[in-house]
């Protein structure tokens, strides 16, 4: 067996493509409709963690506006923050008292508007996270709505009148208890929670709710903002009947609570009052529980929303033990099927709601941290839909060690702890999925430099930084040209330069390989051949598109192993992107 060593340098001929239309075509362009936010890849931000101008410990709207120049180094064009408005921070900005107002320990409205300013002259869109499933129980709205039963503001949330008798069990995903009914003295009710006591959840059958949430969005949108993440957005319609679901129900939660009997009505309205004015998109946290029900909220003809962000990818590390390539094969291959003719997804694998990417879909030893990143990258960056890349994983930023309940500090794990607790669990056992799996992995301050607190605050950081921060953050890694940082930048410049990555056409190849993810994306007349190494040793696969090699685009390491008759084998997490001959 002959092995061709294919050095990087091919990439100079990679220029070299035809005009001519070849038998390999499948898409066309004349066939896609180009949107901004389509071709665009966005970063998120948790701004808590990401740069403290004022030395507070905590991050702030100025030190995002410091680190612009490095967000634009990137590539990338889209900014999504999490929510800055004002907020007692029971679930860290999720709970909202004033939609108008910026939370103060984030700065003031003008450096909002600085921040606008200054993302928009760099050519950068702006994304809203928007949390109308609930508010925060300081919010207004909320304290005259508990007051008594005939204030005008009762029926902006919902109240159980407790001469009913007690509510039917509702599940609550933060409470303490797991209930989502709170019994208020105050006025003889209960009111519904699905998340934390401090959440209340919005009535959305009152118009008058759907009208000041329509206003709040046009605020924005008037502002200038470009998108709209609606958080829980698929809880908001609800059987106000509150009947009582079935034994067990909580375990498939979405099918119980997520989209509800009016939501389309719901979206129809705001798109027409709302999103349709404006050049702007939005896109809902969660997609239901089937492709049909996704391709109801994303549709083009639906007028309704412009983007899926669907679970079925990132919720496969939900476990101590990890995830099968097979499974992630499975879901993204299904769910680019779905979405080849017609909506649109998001890609992607981390946010602030899980911990870290290379911690639970790569390898965070040193020996891997690395290369498991860079091929984590190419993934996110190679698939049809539009990637989100969180803050912290184009540097390759791990998951903390904490081992005390003490050292978290988001509600989840305080509450899910005390919730363990109460039931007997096994709480060794509950503490080292917590350690694996804990949000909180997900939003440790992000790792600038190897200065104190890894430069991202004077003061002592809300959260702790991982310790590691010397040797990964991001100074050296711009010093190094083989660094992950790098790596992202030449792959989001790839994409950005090469359609056929954004809109082309998504083939599987291998399916049954174990450990190598394959895959080409054709595009009028040209192909790319994506091939990704899942594990920790030399694997191979045979391929008989890389017979046809005409360059190697990008690879995270120096060769690629391929023979004549179509066989290629990877190093450990190795990733290439190569173009094919016509
Ligand atoms: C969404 C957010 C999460 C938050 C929850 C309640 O799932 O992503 O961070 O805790 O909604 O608002």
């Amino acid at each position: 067996m002959k092995t061709l060593l294919l050095p990087i340098l091919l990439l100079v001929t990679m220029c070299a493509c035809t005009n001519k239309k070849s038998q390999m075509q499948d898409k066309n362009t004349s066939e896609i409709t180009r949107e901004w936010w389509k071709e665009g890849v966005v970063y998120q931000i948790y701004p808590r963690s990401f740069k403290d101008s004022d030395g507070d410990g905590i991050g702030d709207l100025k030190g995002i506006i410091e680190k612009l120049d490095y967000i634009k180094s990137l590539g990338v064009n889209m900014i999504w923050l999490n929510p800055i408005y004002a907020s007692p921070n029971d679930d860290n900005g999720y709970d909202i008292s004033n939609y108008r107002a910026i939370m103060k320990e984030f700065g003031t409205m003008e450096d909002f508007d600085a921040l606008l300013k200054a993302m928009h002259n760099r050519n950068m869109k702006f994304v809203m996270d928007v949390v109308v499933n609930h508010s925060s129980d300081e919010h207004e709205w909320f304290k005259q709505s508990r007051s008594s039963r005939d204030n005008p503001y009762r029926d902006y949330y919902h109240w159980w009148p407790a001469e009913k008798g007690k509510p039917p069990y509702h599940w609550s995903f933060f409470d303490e208890k797991g209930e989502a009914w709170k019994y208020d003295s105050l006025t003889n009710s209960y009111y519904l929670h699905y998340f934390s006591q401090k959440q209340p959840d919005l009535n959305w059958e009152n118009p008058k709710v759907r009208q000041e949430v329509y206003n709040i969005m046009k605020f924005w949108a008037e502002k200038g903002v470009d998108g709209f993440r609606l958080d829980a957005f698929q809880f908001v319609s609800k059987d106000t009947t509150f009947p009582k679901l079935p034994e067990g129900y909580e375990k498939n939660i979405i099918k119980y609570y997520g989209m509800g009997p009016n939501l389309h009505s719901y979206l129809r309205e705001m798109n027409d009052e709302v999103l349709s004015k404006y050049d702007v998109f939005a896109v809902s946290e969660g997609a239901g529980s089937t492709l049909e029900e996704a391709h109801n909220l994303v549709d083009a003809d639906r007028n309704e929303l412009q983007m899926a962000y669907h679970f079925e990818g990132v919720d496969l590390v939900n476990s101590l033990e990890g995830y099968k390539l097979s499974k992630l094969k499975e879901v993204f291959t299904k769910w680019d099927k779905s979405f080849s003719k017609k909506g649109w997804i998001s890609i992607f694998l981390s946010n602030h709601d899980v911990a870290r990417l290379v911690s639970r879909f790569g390898n965070d030893s040193p020996e891997f941290r690395a290369v498991s990143s860079k091929m984590l990258n190419t993934f996110l960056l190679s698939m049809r839909g539009t990637p989100y890349i969180y803050y912290g994983d184009e540097i390759g930023m791990t998951n903390i060690d904490f081992d005390s309940i003490s050292q978290y500090k988001d509600i989840a794990a305080i509450n899910g702890y005390k919730k363990a607790l109460s039931e007997g669990q096994d709480m060794a056992l509950f503490m080292k999925k917590l350690n694996f799996l804990s949000r909180d992995n997900g939003r440790t301050p992000m790792q600038w430099n190897d200065s104190v607190n890894a430069g991202f605050s004077a003061g002592k950081p809300w959260l702790p930084v991982n310790k590691n921060y010397k040797t990964i953050n991001v100074a050296s890694q711009e010093k190094d040209s083989n660094s992950i940082l790098n790596y992202f930048k030449k792959m989001v410049e790839l994409r950005k330069n090469n359609k056929v990555l954004i809109y082309g056409d998504y083939e599987l190849l291998g399916a049954e390989n174990p450990n190598i993810y394959a895959y080409t994306r054709t595009l009028d007349d040209k192909k790319m051949l994506v091939v990704l190494n899942f594990t920790d040793h030399d694997s191979s696969i045979d391929l008989p598109e890389s017979k046809n090699l005409e360059a190697i685009l990008i690879n995270n390491y120096k060769d690629l192993n391929n023979d004549e008759n179509g066989n290629l084998t990877l190093k450990p997490y190795q990733a290439v992107i190569c173009l094919l001959k016509n």
